[in-house]
C-alpha cells in the first residue's frame, strides 16, 4: 500500500491536542466534570470487588453454624451500592459527555460548511476535492464521537487497570503479567486489522463515490424522465451492482478474517486466565486465602484482563480514529482564496451597495486559463480593458472560452498566467469588485426556496426590500409569471420539500435568474447567455430594458442572438481561446471577418 495514505503515528496524534482544545472551547465545564468522574469511575471495580469478597466470607460461616442473617447484611447491602454507584457515575458521565461531544461535532460541521465559501472555485474542479470532502465528513460522522468516546475512557481505564494489577499481584506477581501476556495478540491483531480497513477504505472512496452516484440518479427527479424514457434502469443497475459487489467483495473478506483471527486471539487470552486460575486455586488448596479471598482474586483476574482488553482498544481505537481525523483538518487547512469573505465569526469582507464608488476599470493583461488537471489552455493571451461603463458583447462558437472569461473577469478563476487589474491593482478574487459584481451564469441556480428568495439572494442585505424586489421582476419580465403563483412571491419553488411547491419553465427559471442579478446595484454585470431559455418575446423584453439597466456599469454580454451585439459599444469576437477580432458591429460587418460571417449564417435563417 502506498504510504502517503497512512501518516505516522506522530503526525496522527499531534491531531489529539487540536481536538482537545477545540473541546475544551466548547465545553469548558463538562471536561471538567468528566474528568472528575474519569477518577471516580476508575476506582470502582476495586471497591466493588472489595466488597465481594468481604461479603462472601461474611456469608460462607452462614452455612454451618447458627450465626445470625444479620452479619452479612452489612456487606451485602455494600456489595449492591458499590455497583449501583458504578452505574450511577458510568451514565452521568457518559451523559455530559455527550453533549459536550456534540456541541463539537455540531462546531466541527459549522467550520466544514463554512469552508467550502472560502476555497477558490478551482477547488471544486477536481476529483481529490470531492475524496476529502467525503472523507472529512466521514470523520465528523463516524469517528470524531468514537475518538472522543475512547479519548475520555482512557484516564479511568488506566486507573481501574493500575488499581487491579495491585489487587491481582497480590496474589502472585506472575498473575498480571501472565494476563498481560495473553492479551497481547489480541491487541496486536486489533491494531493490525484497523490499519486494513482504514486502507481498504481509502481505496474504495472514489468507486463508493461513484456507487453512490449512480444511486441518486436512480432515484432523483432530474434524471427520472431520462431514465424512463431511455430505459437506462437496467443498464444503470447492472453498473451499480458491479461497483456494489466489487466494494462488498473486499468487506466481506476482511470481515471473515477479523473473526477467524479474533477466535485466535481470544484462544490466547482464556488460556492466560485458565493458568492464572490454577495458581488462584492451589493458593485456596493450600490454605494460603480464604473462599471470600479466592473469588475476589478470581473476580479481580476477570476485571484486570478486561480492562487491560479495554485500555488497549480504547487506546488503539483513538489511534486509528486520528488517521480520519486528520482528513478532517486536512479539509479544515486547506488554502483558501487570497481574499475570501468571512464567515459566521467574522466580517463580511464584501462592502456594502451603499458604499458609492465609481465604476473600476478592469484590464486582463496577457491572461491564460487552463483548468486544473487540464492540458490545454482554454483562454491564451488575452489582453482586454473594459472601460467603466462600456458595454462588451462576447461572441465565439461553443467552447471559444466566452463562460471562462466572464469567471475570470468576476475575480471566481484565477488566471494560470498574466494579470487581471481592478482599477489598476491586481485582482484578489471575487472581493476585488467590492461587491458589485452580479451575474446571470449560463448555468445559473434554481433554488428551492421562495421566489422572493430567489431574487433577494441577489442582494442578500435588501432580501427585506419587497418594491425592490418587485421592480427587478418586471425588470426580467418575470413579474407576469409571479403573478399566477398561488402565493405569489411567497411561493416555494421545487417541489421536494414542499406539498405547494411550484415548479416553473426552463424560461421562467432563467428570467428569474436575471432578476436576481439585476436585484444587486452592481457596477459590473455579467450576463451568459442570458435569454437561451427564453421564447422570442421574453428575449425582446430582457433586450428593450438593455439600455437602462446598463446605465452606470460595465457590462459583458454573451450572446449567440448576434442581433443583439448592436447594443453593445464594442464586439469581442473570441476563437479556440484567442481574441480574434474586436469593434463595433458596423466596423465589424465592414471587415467581413469572423463576425462577418457568423452574423451572415445566422441572418439566413431570419429572412
Ligand atoms: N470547469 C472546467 N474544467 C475543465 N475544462 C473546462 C471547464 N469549463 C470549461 N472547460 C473547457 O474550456 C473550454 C471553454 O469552455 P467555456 O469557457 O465554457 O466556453 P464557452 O462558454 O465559450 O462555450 C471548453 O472546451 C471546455 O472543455
Ligand atoms: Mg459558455
Amino acid at each position: 500500500m502506498p504510504k502517503r495514505l497512512d501518516n505516522t503515528v506522530k503526525m496522527r496524534w499531534a491531531h489529539v491536542p487540536r481536538l482537545m482544545a477545540l473541546l475544551w472551547k466548547v465545553g469548558r465545564r463538562e471536561l471538567t466534570v468528566v474528568a472528575a468522574l474519569a477518577l471516580i469511575s476508575g476506582l470502582t471495580p476495586i471497591a466493588q470487588i472489595a466488597a465481594l469478597a468481604r461479603f462472601i466470607d461474611s456469608a460462607v460461616p452462614l452455612m454451618k453454624s447458627s450465626a445470625p442473617v444479620a452479619s452479612a447484611l452489612p456487606w451485602l447491602a455494600l456489595l449492591v451500592v458499590t455497583h449501583l454507584f458504578g452505574h450511577l457515575v458510568l451514565r452521568l458521565s457518559i451523559w455530559i459527555q455527550d453533549n459536550a461531544q456534540e456541541a463539537l461535532k455540531a462546531r466541527l460541521q459549522e467550520r466544514l460548511l463554512e469552508k467550502a465559501a472560502r476555497l477558490p472555485l478551482a477547488s471544486f474542479e477536481t476529483p481529490a476535492y470531492y475524496n476529502l470532502l467525503q472523507q472529512a465528513q466521514k470523520a465528523l460522522h463516524e469517528h470524531l464521537l468514537t475518538l472522543l468516546g475512547s479519548l475520555m475512557e482512557v484516564a479511568p481505564s488506566t486507573i481501574s487497570v493500575l488499581g487491579l494489577l495491585v489487587y491481582a499481584a497480590a496474589g502472585s506477581p506472575w498473575f498480571p503479567l501472565l494476563l498481560m501476556l495473553g492479551t497481547v495478540p489480541a491487541v496486536i491483531l486489533r491494531v493490525r486489522l484497523m490499519r486494513t480497513m482504514f486502507l481498504v477504505e481509502r481505496e474504495q472512496l472514489p468507486a463508493e463515490r461513484s456507487l453512490s452516484y449512480i444511486e441518486d440518479l436512480l432515484v432523483s427527479r432530474p434524471a427520472a424522465a431520462e431514465i424512463k424514457l431511455f430505459a437506462l434502469q437496467s443498464h444503470l443497475m447492472g453498473r451499480r451492482l458491479q461497483l456494489y459487489d466489487s466494494l462488498a467483495e473486499t468487506r466481506i473478506t476482511l470481515e471473515s478474517d477479523r473473526v477467524k483471527q479474533g477466535l485466535r486471539a481470544d484462544f490466547f487470552q482464556y488460556l492466560s486466565f485458565g493458568a492464572v486460575l490454577i495458581g488462584v486455586l492451589s493458593r485456596l488448596a493450600h490454605g494460603r486465602i480464604t473462599i471470600g479471598q479466592c473469588a475476589g482474586n478470581i473476580s479481580a483476574i476477570l476485571e484486570f484482563q478486561r480492562s487491560l482488553v479495554t485500555l488497549f482498544w480504547r487506546i488503539a481505537v483513538v489511534d486509528n480514529d486520528t488517521r480520519y481525523i486528520a482528513d478532517l483538518f486536512a479539509y479544515l487547512d486547506l488554502e483558501e482564496t487570497s481574499a475570501a469573505p468571512k464567515t459566521t465569526d467574522g466580517e463580511d469582507a464584501v462592502t456594502k451597495s451603499s458604499d458609492k464608488r465609481p465604476v473600476p476599470e478592469i484590464c486582463f493583461e496577457n491572461v491564460s486559463m487552463r483548468y486544473p488537471g487540464s492540458e490545454t489552455n482554454v483562454l491564451t493571451e488575452i489582453n482586454l480593458t473594459i472601460r467603466p461603463g462600456e458595454r462588451i458583447a462576447l461572441v465565439g462558437e461553443n467552447g471559444a472560452g466566452k463562460t471562462t472569461l466572464c469567471k475570470l473577469l468576476l475575480g471566481l478563476y484565477e488566471p494560470t498566467s498574466g494579470r487581471i487589474l481592478v482599477d489598476g491593482e491586481a485582482s484578489t478574487g471575487v472581493s476585488a469588485l467590492r461587491g458589485r459584481g452580479a451575474a446571470v451564469f449560463q448555468e445559473f441556480m434554481r433554488y428551492e426556496v421562495t421566489v422572493r428568495e430567489n431574487i433577494g439572494f441577489g442582494e442578500i442585505s435588501a432580501l427585506d426590500d419587497g418594491a425592490r424586489i418587485r421592480a427587478a421582476a418586471a425588470r426580467s419580465g418575470v413579474d407576469a409569471t409571479i403573478d399566477r403563483l398561488p402565493e405569489g412571491y411567497d411561493t416555494i419553488l421545487g417541489k421536494s420539500f414542499d406539498e405547494n411547491g411550484r415548479d416553473l419553465s426552463g424560461g421562467e427559471w432563467q428570467k428569474l435568474a436575471v432578476a436576481r442579478a439585476y436585484f444587486r446595484e452592481a457596477d459590473v454585470l455579467v450576463l451568459d447567455e442570458p435569454t437561451s431559455a427564453l421564447d422570442a418575446k421574453a428575449e425582446v423584453v430582457i433586450y428593450r430594458q438593455f439600455e437602462e439597466i446598463s446605465a452606470g456599469k460595465s457590462v459583458l454580454l454573451v450572446s449567440h442572438r448576434l442581433g443583439c451585439t448592436k447594443l453593445a459599444d464594442r464586439i469581442v469576437v473570441l476563437e479556440q481561446g484567442r481574441i480574434v477580432e474586436q469593434g463595433t458591429y458596423s466596423e465589424l460587418i465592414a471587415q467581413d471577418g469572423v463576425f462577418a460571417r457568423m452574423y451572415a449564417m445566422q441572418a439566413q435563417w431570419y429572412v
